[in-house]
């Protein structure tokens, strides 16, 4: 967070062990290298609104309580997501489908309590999550077949009624995809002519060693920042190991068999892999850094490897090293690599 301080925000999505506490060695390495904090799973619908008439606030007050002690940055994650969303939510309570109105009356009941709650202390909301497929189209999540497609719109306008100071963005991943990237900016475009103002686009950029291209990055970061939004990089992380089917998808449903050819550093990271991920995340913090005008933070998608959600995703019980920071919280090279890619841009 020194290196970068007149440049951008440094963030890291954390955990329950990490924001109450529990976990004291990561509470000294958040507080020593981050400025910003993401909740990772504490305030999804499913957690924090589990049943139509129960909100369950305890885990989410403690983070944005840790946030504010450490007085960091305190950012909302995320209101409205096809995924970990109940199923009441899309249903009438007598098996069928629940009505726009119906449907409208509940996104605005969620949204008014849970960002009015935080009102001022959360200072950025992830207020839509992942609305779009790879082609650029749309997702036909239940939100778009019930609604229609103004429920982006009524979800922006119902969290800035909730606290008009709030900076809200719309988040997504692999924007780096062209076509995905244009169906955002489009996205964005059709927000600002229905009146409603996006703040930010947050580009998840979860990454692979090989692929995205770098341009590609780059590339993302300039249509957006031309656009006149905030760049947020709101979920980077580097994935190490390999895949079945070799698609770059960060979608959550996706899923695939465990083999032990498909976990090959159980044992621990080659130095060869080690260079790899430094030389990796140096390229990246070269365009972060060249592009600082544009992008107002780059968080992390957890603190240290064993924590990261690619030791479970797309397969479970693997052993991988995407972040900054060991299993044991030691700095990796690619922490020198992206310490370097700020003295360069001096
Ligand atoms: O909390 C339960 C625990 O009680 C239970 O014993 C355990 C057994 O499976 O599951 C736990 O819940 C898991 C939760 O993470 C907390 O660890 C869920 O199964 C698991 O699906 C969930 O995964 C999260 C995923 O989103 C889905 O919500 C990941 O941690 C989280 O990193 C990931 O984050 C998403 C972003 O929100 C949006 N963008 C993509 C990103 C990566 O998928």
């Amino acid at each position: 967070k020194e290196a970068f301080k007149d440049k951008f925000l440094i963030g890291a999505a954390l955990n329950p062990a990490q924001f109450t506490e529990q976990n004291a060695t990561q509470v000294t390495l958040i507080a020593r290298h981050f400025n910003t904090i993401t909740p990772e799973n504490v305030m999804k619908w499913e957690k924090i609104h589990p049943a139509p008439d129960q909100f369950d606030f305890d885990l989410a007050d403690r983070y944005v309580e840790f946030g504010e002690k450490l007085g960091l940055v305190v950012i909302g994650h995320t209101l409205i997501w096809h995924s970990q969303t109940p199923r009441w939510v899309f249903e009438d309570g007598k098996g069928s489908p629940a009505s726009r109105d119906l449907l409208l009356a509940r996104m605005s009941n969620h949204i008014h309590t849970v960002v009015s709650r935080y009102k001022g202390r959360v200072q950025g909301w992830d207020v839509v999550n992942e609305a779009l497929n790879e082609d650029g189209s749309l997702r036909q999540s239940p939100w778009l077949k019930i609604i229609g497609e103004d429920y982006l719109v009524k979800a922006f306008e119902f969290a800035r009624a909730a606290d008009p100071k709030a900076e809200l963005y719309y988040n997504d991943f692999s924007l780096e995809n062209s076509a995905k990237r244009q169906g955002a900016i489009a996205l964005i475009k059709k927000l600002k002519a229905a009146g409603v103002k996006v703040d930010g686009i947050g580009t998840q950029t979860h990454v692979r060693l090989q692929t995205p291209a770098i341009q590609d990055v780059e590339d993302t970061i300039t249509a957006f920042g031309d656009l006149g939004l905030k760049v947020m990089v709101t979920e980077l992380d580097v994935e190490m190991l390999p895949r079945r089917a070799n698609s770059g998808t960060a979608d959550i449903s996706h899923r695939e068999a465990s083999s032990p050819e498909l976990n090959p550093y159980a044992a621990g990271l080659p130095d060869s892999a080690q260079q790899e991920l430094a030389r990796r995340y140096g390229e990246i913090f070269a365009v972060f850094t060249k592009h600082a005008d544009k992008i107002g933070r780059v968080t992390f998608w957890g603190v240290s490897d064993g924590d990261s959600w690619l030791n479970d995703w797309p397969i479970r019980g693997r052993t991988n090293y995407p972040l900054l920071f060991d299993r044991n919280n030691r700095p990796k090279p690619a922490l020198d690599a992206v310490l370097n890619a700020a003295r360069n841009a001096q």
